[in-house]
């Protein structure tokens, strides 16, 4: 057995074979030890922490849980109800399936190699020119997730010798891919640009050069970045914006392509990043840029380079998506409706009328145990609503995150509302 081990680690030198004899050191080096894990783990238990998979059914606007209970969803990010519609033509309210072609060719099965090898097909390459028609960009590129697309642009763009300012509730893709560089990173203020200015004032000579980056919607709070601002801010200092519209793609902007198209912006921040796996019903992620940098992702990026391209069948559904969101915006005009509805029966203070509309409204608790408990609650009535802890948000803000989609109808929101104020 133990000369079974040693050549399968490759263990030639009779030295360490000699050494390795010894039983007591070879079951030390055979078997870790992973009892700091553990300690870890009790931890986050006792603090109300630990949180684990749940196998649920996705059942169009419903999830099932393991014990059979079908409870409305409110925890997905599929904000037009494309997704729960391309899984089974499921969850519309008209009745009608999507009629879309693309999906009737839908297939199975992985793109069997990266991109830069036989990974990028005529699917991909239609997809990524749908994206760049609806971002107004030269290009765009297609990565397996959004957490890929985030953190392999930035870390691909961002060098030594630059800076990067990066807002304090960037999601975590933004924060790996600031960490990723090479890069100094400087993280301001939520939303605080005039903070980015002046950091700008103070150092922008010390750095060959500056990117700013940002979510345009914050996933847990739902509140929006100032990119109108931050771009003036760019300008400014010869910097430039990297804006992550993951929850503003499909949702905001007259034409659906997010908030920099709503503030106006669109066509001055250069490079953006969004996910095909929110609004768009499917999976992956791309960034629209110019031709140039688009390129340089396609040479330097790594999650790109070195790994396996987009599944066709999430091409296949993304362009589905993609298509509706172009000529359907009555899908976002209803969900941004019903965001606006559950802001003002909940009293909950917005900047303007395009924050109000925005489909994730947090509804915030205070404690673990509590947050943890008002969950339970809504699920024994019927509502799946997560419950968001640190580190995912600050200390002492645990939350009800509810999300919204098209597909909901208004009494299932009505519900929920009732059966959240019974609890608070
Ligand atoms: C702001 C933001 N960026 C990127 C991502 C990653 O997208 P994906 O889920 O497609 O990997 C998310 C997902 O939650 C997100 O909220």
């Amino acid at each position: 057995m133990f000369w079974a081990v040693a050549n399968l680690i490759g263990l030639q030198d009779e030295f360490v074979l000699k050494r390795f004899y010894e039983p007591s050191l070879l079951s030390r080096c055979l078997m870790t030890s992973f009892d700091y894990l553990t300690q870890r783990q009790q931890s986050l238990r006792e603090h109300k922490r630990f949180r684990n998979l749940v196998a649920r059914q996705l059942d169009g606007v419903h999830v099932i849980d393991p014990d059979g209970r079908r409870l409305l969803n409110f925890g997905a990010n599929d904000y037009l109800g494309l997704g729960m519609e391309m899984r089974g033509n499921e969850g519309r309210q008209d009745g009608q399936s999507l009629g879309n072609a693309d999906l009737d060719s839908r297939v199975t099965g992985g793109s069997g190699a990266s991109a830069l090898l036989s990974g990028w097909t005529t699917c991909h390459e239609r997809l990524s020119n749908q994206i760049a028609e609806l971002e107004e960009t030269e290009a765009a590129i297609l990565f397996p997730t959004g957490f890929a697309a985030c953190s392999g642009a930035v870390s691909a763009l961002a060098e030594a010798g630059d800076l990067i300012l990066s807002d304090e509730l960037n999601h975590a893709s933004l924060i790996d891919g600031c960490r990723l560089s090479r890069a100094e990173c400087v993280v301001y203020p939520h939303r605080d640009w005039q903070k980015a200015d002046h950091i700008l004032q103070r150092r922008r000579q010390e750095f060959a050069r500056v990117w700013i980056v940002t979510n345009t919607v914050f996933g847990m709070d739902g509140d929006l970045a100032p990119v109108d601002h931050l771009q003036e801010v760019a300008e400014k200092h010869d910097a430039s914006v990297i804006a992550d519209e993951a929850h503003g793609t499909g949702v905001l902007g007259n034409d659906g392509s997010g908030l920099c198209d709503a503030l106006g912006v669109k066509n001055r921040i250069a490079i953006r990043i969004g996910t095909l796996s929110k609004a768009v019903g499917s999976q992956g992620g791309f960034v629209a840029a110019p031709r140039v940098v688009v390129d340089h992702l396609v040479n330097h990026c790594r999650s790109l380079i070195y790994s396996t391209s987009l599944a066709p069948a999430a091409v296949t559904a993304s362009l589905a998506g993609i298509g509706e969101i172009r000529t359907r915006p009555e899908r976002r005009r209803r969900v941004q409706k019903l965001a606006r509805h559950v802001r003002s029966e909940l009293s909950i203070a917005v900047a303007n009328d395009l924050e109000a509309s925005v489909p994730i409204i947090p509804v915030v608790v205070g404690t673990d145990p509590r947050v943890i408990e008002v969950s339970a609650q809504l699920a024994k009535s019927g509502f799946y609503v997560p419950a968001i802890r640190p580190p995912t948000v600050p200390e002492g803000t645990a939350r009800l995150r509810i999300s919204l989609s098209a597909a909901h109808e208004t009494k299932m929101v009505d519900e929920l509302l009732f059966a959240i104020r019974n609890l608070m």
